[in-house]
């Protein structure tokens, strides 16, 4: 893939970025996406079975342990070259602010600091009725499934993801929202662009100006509306974007 040079020109020039990455960036380390044909969980497993209130509330025990799968998998993979490529790019713009619609804590784990998670942390636990944040070395020590809460007596513990139909958490989308409207560039990376408000951070940032690039193998709704849409994987475009940063030039060229 040659990077087009209006783009290079855009990543050098830019000094706020913004980077909001999907369950695509995590794909090469193993995880499944949620919407990929045959692949993605959503294709397997009815989300309103397991993420939502209402099923918590109905069969706590088969939700919880649905997370605890997902939560096994997390143990046995790492960060990809999509992810330390996001690393380096914090480098060079040390102002880049990184938004994630991810609950897998890989960005964290691949060095990447002050990530806003728009939809909570799979690795953490809290009280489904008092939202507090429970210890998980008092969720491993505790023998129920699910575990009840330490905060209150009729509390369950569940994990501190956002479900269908739950607010996001103020704090991480005004936030991202900011970041967004003030970003000179802001590359989403490996989203299916459809689940909202997460979609819209793009829109908004190409209203007040920004230039949008997309990094998907596939179409999105964003591939239209991007000034620039590089069709691959992240864990090698992100790396040649910033190879091609470092060296000021494509190196493939
Ligand atoms: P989706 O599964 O909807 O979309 C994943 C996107 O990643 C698709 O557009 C793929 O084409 C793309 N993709 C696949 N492999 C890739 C790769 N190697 N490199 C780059 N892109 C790749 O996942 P999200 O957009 O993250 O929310 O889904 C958004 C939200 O919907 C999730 O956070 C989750 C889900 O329901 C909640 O659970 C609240």
């Amino acid at each position: 893939m040659i990077i087009p040079d209006p783009l290079l020109d855009a990543l050098r020039g830019c000094s706020r970025p913004v980077v909001m990455t999907g369950a695509g960036i995590s794909a090469e380390s193993g995880i499944p996406t949620f919407r990929d044909a045959g692949t993605g969980l959503w294709a397997r497993f009815r989300p309103e079975d397991l993420a939502t209130p209402q099923a918590f509330d109905a069969d706590p025990e088969l939700v919880w342990n649905w997370y605890q799968w997902r939560r096994e998998q997390l143990s046995e993979v790492s960060p990809n070259a999509g992810h330390r490529a996001l690393v380096e790019l914090g480098r060079h713009k040390p102002l880049l602010t990184l938004v994630t619609q991810n609950v897998d804590g890989l960005h964290q784990a691949a060095g990447s600091k002050q990530v806003i998670e728009l939809h909570g942390s799979i690795v953490k636990t809290i009280c489904h009725k008092t939202g507090k944040p429970v210890d998980e070395r008092f969720v491993r020590q505790s023998g129920e499934v699910p575990p009840r809460s330490p905060h209150h007596p009729d509390g369950l513990c569940r994990p501190a993801v956002v479900w269908f139909g739950e607010a996001l958490p103020a704090g991480a989308l005004n936030q991202a929202m900011d970041a967004a409207r003030r970003c000179d560039l802001f590359l989403s990376v490996g989203t299916s662009s459809v689940v909202e408000p997460a979609a819209s951070l793009a829109l908004m940032a190409g209203d007040a100006g920004a230039c949008v690039v997309e990094i998907n193998p596939a179409e999105t709704p964003l591939t239209q509306l991007a000034d620039f849409a590089l069709k691959g994987p992240a864990g090698s475009v992100l790396p040649k974007l910033v190879e091609a940063l470092k060296h000021g030039s494509d190196p493939n060229r």
